[in-house]
């Protein structure tokens, strides 16, 4: 199973904060082993840029979002075609600050999906419960319907090709985390939904944590069998609390 630390930078940094810490990561991740995946979200003004200089260097560039249509009249909008051209690897999709503030669907989100595995990218999917539906118990509810929605149309081996990131929302930016057994449970709840899709997607398709992981609580969440890494938002744009994270992951898996 692959380990996978992906830092979101959502709508922060500038042309020179991107580059200053895009090279302290370069720096700071060459002592470490090559075990797990490194990828960095940038906003889009300045992927072209981070794609220059992690050239050649084991960080990998994803975008935030992209649009689910080819091409057309969408003002203001990003194609998978387009990051593809562009040599961005990965996209996170469904994010919900995305499903919050700019309405997207899980048919949507599907169909997002379903563009940037046309364009061979890797789409890292979101899902994640509200705060008031975790109190209310619906969470494994909630998240499965997600999952359902988002994935369900795509074959076994399209599935062999995604990455799910577990982000509930009220730990996004709170500073609250889903405690290790939380996590855990839905981590597996989400593993046995993948497994009805076969035992080799099951065993193939990286779940990551998302919501508040930090240096001080990464070693705990990656401990856990069915936690394969993180989606790290605010720890993401400090490049020693992001290593710290990512030599958390490669503790984790020895
Ligand atoms: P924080 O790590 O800032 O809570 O953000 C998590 C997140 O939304 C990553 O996509």
């Amino acid at each position: 199973m692959r380990t996978i630390v992906a830092g979101n930078w959502k709508m922060h940094t500038d042309s020179t904060g991107a580059r200053s810490l895009v090279g302290a990561l370069l720096e700071k991740l060459e002592g470490l082993p090559n075990t797990v995946e490194a990828i960095v979200a940038p906003p889009f003004p300045y992927l072209q840029r981070v794609l220059d200089q992690t050239r050649g260097s084991r960080i990998k560039v994803a975008a935030q979002n992209c649009h689910q249509a080819e091409k057309g009249a969408f003002t203001g909008e990003v194609s998978a075609a387009m990051l593809a051209d562009l040599g961005v690897q990965a996209c996170i999709v469904g994010h919900s600050e995305r499903r919050q503030y700019f309405g997207e669907t899980d048919a949507a989100v599907g169909e997002k999906v379903a563009a940037l595995l046309a364009h061979g990218l890797l789409p890292i999917y979101c899902c994640g419960e509200r705060k008031e539906e975790r109190e209310s118990g619906r969470h494994f509810e909630v998240v499965t319907a997600q999952l359902k929605a988002g994935l369900g149309e795509l074959s076994e081996a399209d599935l062999e090709r995604i990455v799910v990131a577990y982000e509930p929302v009220w730990a996004i930016g709170t500073g609250l985390t889903a405690s290790a057994q939380q996590a855990q449970d839905m981590h597996a709840h989400l593993r046995g939904l993948l497994r009805s899709h076969g035992s080799k997607v099951a065993a193939t398709v990286p779940i990551l944590y998302g919501g508040s992981c930090k240096p001080d609580n990464a070693a705990e969440l990656f401990a856990n069998p069915d936690v394969n890494g993180g989606l790290i938002g605010g720890a993401a744009l400090d490049a020693d609390q992001f290593v710290a994270i990512v030599r958390a992951a490669a503790e984790s898996i020895g």
